[in-house]
């Protein structure tokens, strides 16, 4: 068996997943779960050109940021970052990685929407097993390991109780597809009802927030923040079931998502990554008349590449742009000349991990 390399680390900043930085060795080294100020040893897990992946072997000098996580499962779990450091902590790890991602744009005071708990939230998880392993749990990004997490903290409460049961006796080898020897199975508390799907595609059904109290806290700053005038005709892409715009003012809407769509004239259904959606969508508007004044989108992490296009051929006076990659985010509005920033926000959809949603809203400068 190849022996672990170890290596000294000193944490000086922590990346945008959530990992401490350390540059003390020849590569720049990235370890998870640890907080600006620890010193120690890591063993190496990973390396290429120039960097290296590691995880914490020994930690010799804590960092004062650091607290006892409340979670058992903390320091193998990959699905929380930041249990080791407390809630105000996380929020300001968050801001600095927003704002150093936005550093060349011209950003106003970024506000920031915490979430009021840090536990019991998350209104689905998802976690792989193996028949062949028997074991269920979260996969390890890099060892691409099953680590088994009988309890979920950040899981609402329902759910929380069914993995407990689910790992029960290992109840979950009776109930998983026999013939599936390795998957994954989705639990998820929606409109009050629990739900267990073994390896169906993620979110079947149709995309919903997982946190339901940040959802609403969005929705009352769009209500209140973005479209403050006369109502508007409204271009709603990756709009799911009009989750964003149904709060808003707005006059006329389409809302365009791939996966689904409501019954209606303001539902249609386009693979908006496909060649041509821009055409198609505007095909679909000259039919009804509709002559878009906002442009409001919600992607997925992967974001909208060729935003410049559908700016150019709209030019909406204003724009909503909410993500949950604010890399992808970034990359999207550089260089979007016409356009100034009027709100900055970090909204907490995701407390306890390194994610969270961001939201830009921009207006036409003339
Ligand atoms: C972050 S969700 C936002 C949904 C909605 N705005 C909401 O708040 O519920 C992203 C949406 O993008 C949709 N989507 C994913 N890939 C897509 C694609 N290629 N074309 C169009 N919509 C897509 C998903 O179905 C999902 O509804």
């Amino acid at each position: 068996m190849r022996q672990k390399r170890s290596i000294p680390f000193e944490i000086t900043s922590v990346d945008s997943l959530g990992q401490g930085v350390s540059k003390i060795t020849d590569k720049i080294t990235f370890i998870p779960k640890t907080a600006i100020g620890d010193k120690g040893e890591a063993f190496i897990v990973s390396e290429r050109k120039g960097v290296a992946f590691a995880r914490t072997e020994k930690l010799l000098e804590p960092s004062a940021q650091r607290i006892k996580s409340e979670c058992s499962h903390f320091s193998s779990c990959p699905s929380c970052h930041f249990l080791h450091v407390d809630y105000d902590q996380e929020l300001r790890y968050k801001k600095e990685n927003f704002e150093r991602l936005f550093r060349h744009f011209s950003l106003p005071q970024v506000e920031v929407i915490a979430a009021d708990r840090r536990f019991a939230y998350r209104n689905r998880i998802q976690l792989h097993y193996s028949l062949k392993s028997k074991l269920l749990g979260m996969k390890d990004p890099q060892s691409f390991m099953i680590i088994p997490i009988p309890e979920c903290l950040i899981a609402v409460p329902p759910v929380t109780a069914e993995l407990r049961r689910l790992y029960c006796n290992d109840q979950w080898i009776k109930e998983a597809p026999p013939h599936v020897m390795e998957g994954h199975v989705e639990i998820y508390w929606i409109k009050d009802e629990l739900k267990v799907s073994w390896n169906r595609p993620y979110s079947e059904g149709g995309f919903t927030q997982v946190f339901e109290e940040m959802n609403l806290k969005l929705k009352n700053f769009l209500k209140e923040q973005w479209l403050t005038e006369s109502p508007t005709n409204l271009l709603d892409l990756f709009g799911g079931n009009g989750n964003l715009s149904d709060c808003l003012n707005y006059s006329r809407r389409l809302c365009v998502d791939m996966y689904q769509t409501l019954p209606g004239e303001d539902f249609i259904s386009q693979d908006l990554y496909a060649t041509g959606a821009l055409s198609f969508v505007q095909k679909e508007l000259k039919k009804r008349s509709l002559l878009i004044e906002s442009l409001l989108l919600d992607p997925p992490r992967s974001g909208l590449k060729n935003i410049k296009e559908w700016i150019k051929f709209f030019t909406p006076k204003t724009i909503a742009y909410v993500s949950c990659d604010p890399q992808t985010l970034a990359r999207d509005l550089k260089d979007i000349e016409e356009y100034t920033i009027r709100k900055a926000l970090l909204i907490d959809f995701f407390p306890s991990t390194y994610h969270f949603e961001s939201l830009i809203i921009l207006d036409r400068k003339n």
